[in-house]
Formats: structure tokens, C-alpha cells, sequence
């Protein structure tokens, strides 16, 4: 019944709307016929662009690709009101159709509805809450390792991040420790994320908008698309089934460690009442959740972390307050451990100001809507992708003053709660803000607390001597450069 009340209050506004000659949809650039927006949205240095549509169009921003809308939210109420308070409509995941044909239907990460809650309920109850504790000895080890390879190899920046943050994720996940540049776990895993970036590209919406493929298998063989989507499901079944079957051997063996995969194991093993069917689908949602935990973690915190560095080598004034409160509470004798963190409020600022400088994912992740909606006396049809503008908030002088420079201080105390409210956005919106923000900021806790106690950073000098600045390659995920 609401949902028939929904779609005639919809007509209705499309009705006086066109009446009045305005558009039902919020505004934007206008588009092109067919194609839409698709040659306007901006694949590099976006950000002035975005901006500037946000001066001229307000809070929404509405464009379209191919026929599908997509809509950047470019203010806080905009992105509270619709992702948070309507959670409920603006928590799907958009482009579908290519996921569904390479049965990636039991991707976290992609997937809605029920079959989404189930999974992220798996994740959280071991890596979130006070479940996320229990990864913080090896998370303290991992950091250890960190220090002594950069002691030893300090030109390796990037590949001591990589193995740093891969071997976090997969020991809290199945148990094993990253071997070094050449793991071929990690190699395993990295496939996966090449194979991921075709999921969203150009393809995608075109597959998205032309018939269910999925009912036709000898056009997707004429359109010459089966070699690819066979390709993509190998790997992500690969991805999927190997480490999971390596570990329940190594509880076979007895020579499993407590982890995400062992632990869920030994609990549905121990519930005595579940049918052979009960715990072979317990045990596909395991294999479903515990594969996808190093495409979000490693991505994610090994940029934050490549960015730290390269923020702390052009602040020494803020490294040297650091270093000072780190040694008031170690006394210079020990690294930093985790009984230290409620004494180091500094720390938590820097690794806040380094999410806020350079989030990582400047539009969010995008959600799309399950339903025709209506903001503002516009419509948001059902099916748009919708991305909140976490860049322009995240800069916006009215509430992180003096944006463009890097001042950790913004975050501590009384004055700085707004601040901190604010940027619980970088961790995603509504049902799908990120399950492992817990074991996330254990991470960088102690990674960046270790580093900064043991490393002066400085940035290598330019051949004519100048500072250098910092450098990024934006796109989904905005990374720094960091040469060698
Ligand atoms: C600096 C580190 C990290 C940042 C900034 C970050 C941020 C995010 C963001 C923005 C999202 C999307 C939320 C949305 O769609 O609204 C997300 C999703 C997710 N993150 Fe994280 N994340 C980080 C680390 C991690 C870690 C360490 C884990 C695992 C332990 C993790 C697991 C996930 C998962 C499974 C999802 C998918 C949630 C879903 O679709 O329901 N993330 N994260």
C-alpha cells in the first residue's frame, strides 16, 4: 500500500513539475542524448569540477550515464538525510547485471537484501565491537615487522606497506603470515582486484541497461564477453575456495591459530543441533566473508598509511609533538603498545587528519537506490547511483577550517568533537559503513604510533632542492605517489 501511495506521489510531482516546465529530477549538467553525462564526468583531477557543479546546482548533483542517474550528494544534511535517516532505500549497491553474470552473488561487497545482512553479520561479530580485541596481538606483531624491515630496508616504502597490511588482514582471517614481496597467497588475492575494476567500468553500465544476459548465453558468446566473464569468476572462486580449504586443513592438521575462518569453524562445529544442511551453508558464508576481508582492508589502509608517511616527512613540527608525547608515555624504553592509546590522543588526531586530508574514497562507495524516492520536491529514481561528496565535505572551510593544511590539533578535545563527528562518514554510510572500522583503527594505532617512535621521516630531496609536493592518482581510490 505505501509503496502504490509512493509511486502516485511520485507521478504527481512529475505531473505539476513538467507543467510548470521544470525538471522532475534535481539538477545538473545538461546531458547528451543516450550517452547522457558519460563525456562530462571528469576521470581525472575531478575535484574542481565536482566542485563547481555543487556551486552552480546545490546539493544534489544529477547526471546520468547511459540512462542510469547518478547522483552527488554535495552536502552534509543531503548525505545524512538520504543515506543515513532513508538507510533503508539508499543501502543497495548499483551496476549489478556483470556481477550476476559472473555469479559473484555472494560478494559482500556487491550484494543486498538479506543475503547482504547475513554476511555482514558474520564479518562484524569478529571484527567489530569488542570481537575487534582480539586481533590486536597480531596487529602489534605486524607492526613490530613493519619497523625492523623498514630498519633494515628503509627504500622499500611501498613494499613493506603492501606486506604489512596484507599479512594484518590474512592472519586475522585465515591465519597466515605474509612470507615477503613474493607470498603467493597475496598473489592469489591481487588477481581478484584486477579482475574487480572491470565489475564497474564503461562494460558494466552497458551490460547493466541491455537485456538479462543471463537468459541469453550464446549472444554473451557472439558479443565475444564469455572468455572475460569466465575469467572473472575463476579468479574469485579461486580467491574464494584455496585459502579457506588451506586452513580447515590446518585445523585437520591441529596446526590452525585462532582466526576469523578456525574460530567460525569451531563454532559451528560445536553447534550440536545444526543438519549436515545447516552447516554446510554456515560454512559457505564463512568461505563467502572471509575471501572478500582482503579487497577491503589492504586497498584501503595501506593508502592511509602510504599517505601518513608522506604527510609526516613535510610536518616535522608534528612528528617531533608526537614523538614528545610518545616518549612521555613510554619513557623512550619501549615501542608503544595498546594499553598506551587513551594516553595518546595525538596519535588518533594524526591518523584523523590523515583520512580527512586525503580520503581515500573522495565519493564514498557507491550505494544506489532500491526504490523510486522523492528530496526537495525532486525525484530520485529507483536504481540511481548514489555517491556522497566526502571530498568537498571533508574541505569545506565552514567546517574543517584552513582545509588545505594539515593540522592533527583540529581533532582533540572538546573543540574538536564536531570535527570528529563529522569525519565517522570516511568509514561509509548507513547499512553499509565499514564492519572493520574497528580492527582498521587498532591498525593504524599502532602502526603509526611504532613508526613515529622509531623513524625520523624527512621527504628525499629534489634534484633542484625544493620541497617536494605531494602527489596523487585520483580515481576511485585516491593514492599518493610515492617515488622511489
Ligand atoms: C583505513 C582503512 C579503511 C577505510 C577508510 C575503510 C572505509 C570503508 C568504506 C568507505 C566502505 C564503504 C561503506 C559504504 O558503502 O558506505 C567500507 C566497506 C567495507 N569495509 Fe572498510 N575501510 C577500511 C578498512 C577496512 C578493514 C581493515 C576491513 C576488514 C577488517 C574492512 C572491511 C570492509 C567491508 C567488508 C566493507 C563492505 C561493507 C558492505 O558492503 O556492507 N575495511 N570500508
Amino acid at each position: 500500500m505505501d509503496r502504490a501511495l509512493f509511486a502516485l506521489g511520485g507521478a504527481w510531482i512529475v505531473y505539476l513539475l513538467s507543467r510548470k516546465g521544470e525538471s522532475p529530477f534535481p539538477p545538473g549538467p545538461r546531458p547528451l542524448p543516450l550517452v547522457g553525462n558519460m563525456f562530462q564526468i571528469p576521470q581525472k583531477d575531478e575535484w574542481p569540477i565536482y566542485e563547481a557543479w555543487a556551486k552552480k546546482y546545490g546539493p544534489i548533483t544529477y547526471l546520468t550515464m547511459l540512462g542510469t542517474p547518478l547522483i552527488v550528494l554535495n552536502s552534509l544534511k543531503a548525505i545524512r538525510d538520504l543515506m543515513e535517516e532513508r538507510s533503508g532505500v539508499y543501502s543497495n549497491r548499483p551496476l549489478m547485471a556483470m556481477k550476476e553474470l559472473c555469479d559473484l552473488d555472494w560478494v559482500i561487497t556487491y550484494i543486498s537484501g538479506e543475503e547482504h545482512r547475513i554476511r555482514r553479520t558474520a564479518v562484524r561479530r569478529y571484527f567489530s565491537g569488542p570481537a575487534s580485541v582480539k586481533h590486536r596481538y597480531h596487529q602489534q606483531q605486524e607492526s613490530r615487522i613493519l619497523v625492523a624491515n623498514l630498519l633494515k630496508d628503509p627504500d622499500d616504502l611501498e613494499g613493506h606497506i603492501k606486506q604489512h597490511t596484507s599479512s594484518s588482514i590474512l592472519l586475522g582471517t585465515y591465519g597466515y603470515r605474509v612470507s615477503g614481496a613474493n607470498d603467493p597467497m597475496v598473489h592469489e588475492m591481487d588477481e581478484s582486484f584486477k579482475q574487480a575494476e572491470k565489475l564497474n567500468g564503461p562494460l558494466a553500465f552497458l551490460i547493466e541497461k541491455g537485456p538479462n544476459l543471463k537468459n541469453w548465453p550464446t549472444l554473451v558468446s557472439i558479443l565475444g564477453l564469455k572468455g572475460m566473464l569466465d575469467e572473472i569468476k575463476r579468479v574469485f572462486t579461486a580467491c574464494r575456495v584455496d585459502p579457506f580449504m588451506r586452513t580447515k586443513q590446518k585445523i585437520d592438521d591441529g596446526t590452525a591459530v585462532p582466526c576469523f575462518v578456525s574460530t567460525t569453524l569451531d563454532e559451528i562445529a560445536s553447534e550440536v543441533s545444526l543438519s549436515p544442511a545447516e552447516v554446510k551453508e554456515k560454512e559457505e558464508v564463512l568461505m563467502d566473508c572471509a575471501s572478500v576481508m582482503y579487497g577491503a582492508a589492504t586497498d584501503s589502509t595501506s593508502c592511509t598509511l602510504r599517505c601518513f608517511f608522506a604527510l609526516m616527512s613535510l610536518h616535522p613540527i608534528v612528528l617531533k609533538r608526537a614523538q614528545g608525547d610518545i616518549d612521555r608515555v613510554t619513557e623512550g624504553e619501549r615501542l608503544p603498545t595498546f594499553d598506551d592509546w587513551e594516553r595518546l590522543p595525538y596519535i588518533d588526531a594524526i591518523v584523523l587528519e590523515v583520512l580527512r586530508y586525503n580520503v581515500v574514497t573522495p565519493l564514498g562507495m557507491p550505494h544506489s537506490t532500491a526504490r523510486d524516492d522523492v528530496y526537495n520536491g525532486k525525484i530520485i529514481p529507483k536504481g540511481s547511483m548514489i555517491c556522497a561528496n566526502l571530498w568537498l565535505i571533508f574541505h569545506d572551510p565552514d567546517i574543517f577550517p584552513e582545509p588545505n593544511t594539515f593540522k592533527p590539533e583540529r581533532f582533540l578535545g572538546d573543540e574538536g568533537a564536531r570535527a570528529r563527528e563529522i569525519l565517522n562518514m570516511v568509514w561509509g554510510l548507513g547499512r553499509r559503513s565499514c564492519p572493520g572500522r574497528q580492527f582498521a583503527e587498532a591498525a593504524l594505532f599502532i602502526t603509526v604510533s611504532s613508526v613515529i617512535a622509531c623513524f625520523n621521516m624527512t621527504p628525499k630531496p629534489s634534484p633542484t632542492g625544493e620541497v617536494p609536493k605531494l602527489e596523487f592518482y585520483d580515481g576511485f581510490i585516491r593514492r599518493v605517489l610515492i617515488s622511489s
